[in-house]
């Protein structure tokens, strides 16, 4: 495993084709083992800036260095480099319906590790765990689009946990699971997390942020990177939560007194 930075962005920005740009010249770097939360209102970049990390899209300008390696649409034409580098740093999209494309749920679970080329007995082993792990089993042979939300996601999440990442990417992993479950999978990150593993999460639940990271970055309207620290002191950091739209405050009076209500988006 890495044990140096992971990425690092130097002077990053990204244009999306007829859309504004995005991050300014960000400069980031990440360490491995960190535990990470992206936070920002909706629009504010998270899901790109997850994406430029997973080589799903590359900087417009800047670079992006991930172990080591600078991360360019040559690499990333190479198979092997794609492969090996989506094996290191696993996805879990907002939307798990575009990252599910199988018929039938066994072989998503597996397509990832037969891709490696892992003889067919160790993939049924990998995958019979993964799928007991996430308390899928029963759903081996069911087609994933025929699934509710929280199942599909987790047919998402053993497709990506099934090849053991180094880092795990995840954008808004919460959304569409029942209370329990979301409990389960936090309980998931933070073993992960304490394994090694580095963890990066978008929500823009800020009840989590303090739960799943210890440094959080801070995304605005205006895409850039406003706040890098500790996530204890941005919770309390009221004042820019609610310039970053990240809460919101209610006015109102009663008992002839004024009052301020603050509300957490979720
Ligand atoms: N494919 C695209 N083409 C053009 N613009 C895009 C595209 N995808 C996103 N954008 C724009 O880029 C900006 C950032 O979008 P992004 O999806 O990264 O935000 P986000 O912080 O993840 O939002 P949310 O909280 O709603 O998931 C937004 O202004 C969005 O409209
Ligand atoms: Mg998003």
């Amino acid at each position: 495993m890495c044990k140096g930075p992971i990425f690092e962005l130097d002077r990053v920005c990204f244009d999306y084709p007829h859309g504004g740009q995005l991050f300014k010249g960000l400069e980031l770097k990440i360490m491995s083992g960190e535990k990470i939360v992206l936070l920002g209102p909706n629009g504010s970049g998270k899901s790109t800036l997850l994406k430029l990390l997973c080589g799903l899209v590359l900087p417009s300008a800047g670079t992006l260095r991930a172990f080591g390696t600078e991360i360019t649409e040559q690499r990333l034409e190479d198979n092997r480099f794609a492969r090996e580098y989506h094996q290191r740093v696993g996805f879990i999209f907002q939307n798990s319906e575009v990252q599910l494309f199988t018929t039938r749920v066994w072989d998503e679970i597996a397509f990832g590790p037969l891709q490696m080329g892992l003889d067919l007995e160790t993939v049924r082993e990998r995958v019979e765990d993964v799928m007991r792990l996430l308390g899928i089993a029963h759903l081996q042979d069911h087609s994933p689009y025929r699934l509710s939300g929280g199942e599909k996601k987790k047919v998402a999440l053993a497709s990506v946990l099934i090849l053991n990442p180094e880092v795990l990417i995840l954008d808004e992993p919460t959304n569409g699971l029942d209370p329990k479950t979301q409990r389960w999978l936090v309980d998931l990150l933070l073993a992960l997390n304490h394994q090694g593993r580095t963890i990066i999460t978008a929500t823009h639940h800020l009840e989590l942020a303090h739960v799943i990271s210890e440094r959080a970055l801070v995304l605005s309207e205006g895409h850039n990177l406003v706040y890098d620290g500790p996530t204890a002191q941005v919770l309390q950091n009221r004042e820019l939560l609610m310039e970053v739209n990240l809460i919101d405050a209610y006015y109102h009076v009663h008992d002839q007194e004024r009052h301020v209500h603050y509300y957490i988006h979720g």
